[in-house]
């Protein structure tokens, strides 16, 4: 069986297996040479031929024990009809919702005709790939991809969608079912096109106060994660409740996963007494990106033997606490892959 699989089934293996999130990028300078070509980057996405060739460049390069498929999470507000723009040195932009009538515009059944050049990429990677690297199909999480659709974009305060979600609560649920509905659905094809492993990223879990948190965050990813076991129980799931902090604790005890992914900010010797021991879930992270991007090759490998001194006795994955940084240098990476090997 592949490593990170066993990984995920509750093995110790000797090194712990290693991917990087955005581990496709700005970074990468064979991805750069793609992009450059490409006027929009969800075109790049929606491009099966052009988005397996980017998923599989840091796998050639590098040789990581898991791909994930080149896309984004806010495919899902494009596919319900929400327009998305990337906008150059902005990020993304949407068309903005905010009452219930906007809901009803949504078209809730577009997922398998829209994100039907996403599923080709699954078939494609999948074909394209060696016996010893799997494949992570995933999704953004409902609360995170509400908060750009009621945003209409990114956001520092959140204001508009923290405001919301406690002005207008029906609106929110009916928002957070919707998106609960599609993205089951998502994720059950990613599978079905040869996905072995999904995960979901609640990149803004971690702004909520702990009554919100129950509400937006650990309800909605434990719908999608019992409606995907349904289906699928041999799948392992991995949990990204970015910036959870303590409330980790509340995401082990109430949602069935295997694998939880921790940011930096995470204690390691909390997340190993609790989330290993206490809870014996498997652990993903959690390197300080900032740190990769801008310490030096010795910074860096002191840094992650830190982190498998803590973590490494039991499950665990090796990942950054979030994406990679557009100006981290390739020789650090190499130097991460080095310790780690
Ligand atoms: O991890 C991977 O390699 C898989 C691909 C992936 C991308 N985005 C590619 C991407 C994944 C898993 C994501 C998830 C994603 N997208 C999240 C959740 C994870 C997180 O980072 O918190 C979020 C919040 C987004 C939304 C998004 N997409 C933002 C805020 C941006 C940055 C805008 C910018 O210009 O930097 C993106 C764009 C994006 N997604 C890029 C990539 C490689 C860069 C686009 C480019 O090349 O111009």
């Amino acid at each position: 069986m592949k490593k990170i699989l066993r990984t995920l089934a509750g093995e110790k293996t000797s090194k712990p297996p290693i991917w990087i999130m955005r581990q496709a990028g700005r970074y990468l300078p064979e991805y750069r040479q793609i992009r450059a070509n490409a006027k929009n980057f969800l075109d790049l996405c929606y491009n099966p031929k052009l988005a397996s060739e980017i998923t599989l460049q840091p796998i050639k390069r590098f040789g990581f024990d898991a791909s994930i498929i080149f896309s984004d999470i806010l495919v899902i507000p494009d596919a319900l009809g929400i327009k998305v723009n990337f906008v150059k040195g902005e990020g993304p932009k949407l068309e903005k919702i905010s009452q219930e009538e906007d809901l009803l515009r949504l078209k809730l059944g577009n997922i398998e005709n829209h994100l039907a050049p996403i599923f080709e990429n699954i078939s494609l990677v999948k074909n394209g790939l060696n016996d010893k690297t799997a494949l992570i199909g995933f999704s953004g999480s409902p609360w995170t991809i509400s908060t750009y659709m009621i945003e209409g974009g990114g956001s520092k305060n959140f204001e508009k969608s923290r405001g919301l979600a406690i002005s207008n609560p029906e609106f929110m649920k009916k928002l957070s079912d919707i998106l609960v509905e599609v993205i089951s659905e998502y994720l059950i094809k990613q599978i079905e096109s040869g996905v072995e492993i999904v995960k979901l990223f609640d990149s803004w879990a971690g702004i909520l106060p702990e009554n919100e948190f129950t509400k937006w965050v650990i309800k909605p990813n434990k719908k999608i994660i019992a409606k995907v076991k349904e289906r699928y129980p041999e799948i392992p799931v991995i949990l990204f409740t970015k910036g959870a902090g303590i409330l980790y604790e509340n995401v082990a005890r109430e949602i069935d996963c295997e694998c939880l992914a921790i940011d930096q900010n995470v204690s390691l010797n909390w997340a190993r007494e609790i989330l290993q021991k206490k809870y014996g879930r498997v652990v993903q992270g959690n390197l300080d990106n900032i740190l990769l991007a801008n310490g030096s090759a010795e910074e860096v490998q002191s840094q992650t033997q830190k982190i498998l001194r803590e973590l490494g006795d039991h499950s665990f994955i090796f990942n950054l606490g979030h994406g990679i940084l557009p100006h981290t240098p390739i020789k650090n990476v190499e130097a991460l892959l080095k310790l780690i090997h």
